[in-house]
């Protein structure tokens, strides 16, 4: 990787935490008493917001995990994609709740909506912390999410560049040189 790569903080750790909060009420609402919501979380990127949502989720939940890779060149996922890590438990008759990341041109996520829907859950939906909606190529429907965001690179909070980064407790806008492309 190029050392040269700068950051720009777009949502300060507060901020990251108080939006968390406030979709944790927003899921809490939409699900009756009852139909307690069983997260399908994607790794790696969305496992410090799963941890911190299921945190400020006042309800028992369950929790599994799916791996996705989506193979070809440069920072954009391809189209091609494979699951690297299946679920462990059997979603159908539960209501599942993916909880993404970052959806950019939206082909991951309908991709596993489609995969998830076909083993007859009782209902699916989706909390994406961050949306790129103007890269969108794929349309998918996203019943909660936290920051709309520009079309720019971001990282922290679980978000990686070439796997670095995950670890700063906001996220920032990654300014890099033009021939610093990592394959994702
Ligand atoms: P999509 O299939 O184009 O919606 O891509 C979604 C995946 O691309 C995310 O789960 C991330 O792994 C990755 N991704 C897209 N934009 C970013 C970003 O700005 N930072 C880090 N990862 C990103």
């Amino acid at each position: 990787m190029s050392d040269e790569v700068a950051l720009t903080v777009l949502f300060t750790a507060a901020r990251v935490r108080d939006r968390v909060r406030e979709l944790a009420a927003d899921i809490n609402t939409s699900y009756p008493a009852g139909r307690d919501p069983h997260l399908v979380s994607v790794l790696k990127g969305g496992f410090i917001f799963l941890a911190d949502l299921v945190r400020a989720l006042d309800r028992p939940v369950t929790i599994d995990f799916v791996a996705i890779a989506s193979y070809g060149t440069g920072t954009r996922s391809s189209g091609v994609i494979t699951l690297t890590k299946d679920l462990e438990i059997g979603i159908t008759d539960r209501d599942v709740l993916i909880v993404e990341d970052i959806v950019d041109t939206g082909q991951t996520l309908s991709w596993l909506l489609n995969r998830l829907q076909a083993r007859h859950p009782r209902s699916l939906r989706t909390v994406s912390l961050l949306d790129k909606r103007s890269r969108r190529t794929t349309e998918v429907g996203i019943e909660h999410v936290g920051f709309t965001i520009e079309d720019q690179f971001v990282v922290g909070y679980g978000l990686d560049y070439a796997e670095q980064f995950r670890q700063l407790p906001y996220i920032a806008i990654l300014n890099r040189s033009p021939t610093d492309t990592p394959v994702r």
